[in-house]
């Protein structure tokens, strides 16, 4: 406690630099086809049924004009995202935005040219709102069976060329912000999918769908497309020039606090990934990522010391069947000398309000800071965070859970959440799958013998003085 007093006081007591926005936005899935008179059994396309043209009507189930629960996102739905995007633009401005896939839907039926028309329709939309910001996409697991080199040729003006290259040949890139010291590295995490799980099964509701991880990338080698030995040397140069990296993607490592059965990544590379994040833990100053479509974040561990963390920004799409969310936009609030993270607003939308209404307008969900009562975004504060939602008389998993499914009406959520019961094993679920960023581990922590264990054990002594060596480093590089 002590030590933790001293340290706010230590950094405080700094000069704090120049204060910075970036727009986190993922998982847009937007369906051309979708219509807000389309029938919500049917992916709310306006397609006629066997019943329709044997001449008996059922009563429509209509869609409505911002999206459905159970569909993909249709363009009024998108533009009214990037519209409150544009106008709550915070005044000291914004300094780029991250778009980390799904940009398209996962219905299988949409021909290959529709999907890159729908890219480019999205990418032009974003091109003319933030024209004077660069825009960093990373690929989604619905973004594949698009040709790379054609992708890069939408997005070349957002890439310096040394990204384009890399980009074109493999769907990764970084960026160096030279004047600024702090780098994004943005990964293919499609080159590392598990090819049995590649298949998100919410699809196979529909159509089986045959793009899996693995065929599209047609490499099953330990390193598909040279990416580990890229991310791997890319990190020790930074560690070299002392640059902080952001990490971007969309499938994370870990597993879905939901259990919604979609795509995870393969053991091996989750393994892999964790190594490289303990080993470079020192300059990373976030992890951000999509494809759950919920609002969480993760935990990663280096001997049972937080190290850093994983923020899952939740989806523009409110749509997953049985897994909905209302639609959410993140702005991140940051130091552009140190690349810092300070704190995030999350905005949504009210989509039954919005259908209702006839009008969007998107709102301030919360603030990370306020909404959960921490001092600094940082590993430990996150994981005395997950601790608390185990915890009775603390309000802290309530909040979560109302936050994770971007407060999506309690009658909706709670049809395939937790229930009525926002304790014991569905918050348990929820704090394995934050501090459990292995498939491993997870599932020996959902096991209520494990839960037993860690409930019993807190940070020892040495892991508060290790957390004091590391603050205090990294306050006398700041104050540099
Ligand atoms: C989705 O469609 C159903 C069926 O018409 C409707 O009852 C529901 O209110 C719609 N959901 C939203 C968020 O508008
Ligand atoms: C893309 O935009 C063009 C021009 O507005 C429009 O004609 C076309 O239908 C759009 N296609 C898709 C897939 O959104
Ligand atoms: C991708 O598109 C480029 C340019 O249109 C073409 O030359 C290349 O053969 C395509 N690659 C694949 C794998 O289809
Ligand atoms: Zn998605
Ligand atoms: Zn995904």
């Amino acid at each position: 406690m002590m030590i933790r007093v001293y340290l706010v006081l230590l950094c405080s007591c700094m000069a704090r630099g120049k204060i910075g926005y970036f727009w986190h936005i993922t998982d847009i899935h937007y369906d051309p086809k979708y219509s807000s008179q389309g029938n919500t059994d049917s992916m709310c396309w306006n397609i006629r049924t066997d019943i329709d043209t044997g001449g008996i009507r059922p009563a429509r189930r209509v869609a409505g004009i911002f999206g459905n629960y159970t569909c993909d996102s249709p363009w009024a739905l998108i533009e009214s995202a990037v519209h409150a995007m544009k106008s709550n633009r915070p005044e000291e401005g914004t300094e780029f935005v991250l778009w980390t896939g799904d940009a398209v839907t996962h219905n299988s039926e949409m021909s290959e040219e529709l999907r890159l028309q729908s890219m480019k329709n999205l990418t032009d939309l974003l091109s003319h709102t933030f024209s004077s910001q660069f825009v960093f996409p990373a690929l989604g697991h619905e973004d594949i069976g698009l040709n790379f080199s054609q992708i890069a040729s939408l997005w070349k003006h957002w890439l310096p060329s040394e990204a384009l290259q890399t980009f074109e040949k493999s769907g990764y890139y970084t960026i160096e912000q030279k004047l600024k010291k702090y780098r994004i590295i943005s990964l293919n995490t499609n080159l590392w999918l598990n090819p049995v799980t590649g298949v998100d099964n919410r699809v196979s509701q529909h159509h089986q769908n045959q793009r899996t991880g693995a065929s599209a990338v047609n490499d099953n080698t330990d390193d598909p497309h040279g990416q580990w030995e890229w991310f791997d040397q890319i990190l020790a140069s930074a560690l070299e020039k002392k640059e902080k990296v952001y990490i971007v993607g969309h499938t994370p490592p870990g597993v879905d606090e939901r259990a919604s059965g979609a795509s995870l990544l393969q053991d091996s590379h989750n393994r892999r990934y964790l190594q490289l994040v303990q080993r470079y833990a020192s300059i990373i100053g976030g992890q951000f990522y999509g494809h759950w479509h919920s609002d969480t974040f993760r935990i990663i561990y280096h001997e049972g010391v937080p190290v850093s963390w994983i923020m899952m920004a939740p989806s523009i799409t409110p749509g997953r069947p049985n897994f909905p969310n209302n639609p959410g936009l993140r702005l991140y609030k940051f130091e552009t000398t140190s690349g810092k993270i300070l704190d995030y607003t999350q905005w949504y939308l009210d989509l039954q309000e919005a259908n209702a209404k006839g009008r969007a307008s998107w709102q301030e969900e919360y603030s990370l800071l306020s909404y959960y009562d921490l001092k600094d975004v940082n590993a430990m504060n996150l994981h005395d965070l997950a601790g608390r939602f185990i915890k009775t008389n603390d309000n802290a998993f309530s909040r979560y859970y109302a936050a994770n499914t971007v407060f999506l009406p309690r009658e909706v959520a709670h049809r395939t959440g937790c229930g009525g019961a926002l304790s014991g094993t569905c918050a348990r679920q929820h704090w394995c799958s934050v501090t459990r960023v292995n498939p491993g581990p997870y599932s020996d922590c959902i096991s209520l013998n494990a839960f037993a264990l860690a409930e019993a054990c807190s940070p020892t002594p040495r892991f508060y003085i290790a957390l004091h060596v590391v603050s205090a480093l990294c306050c006398l590089l700041l104050s540099r």
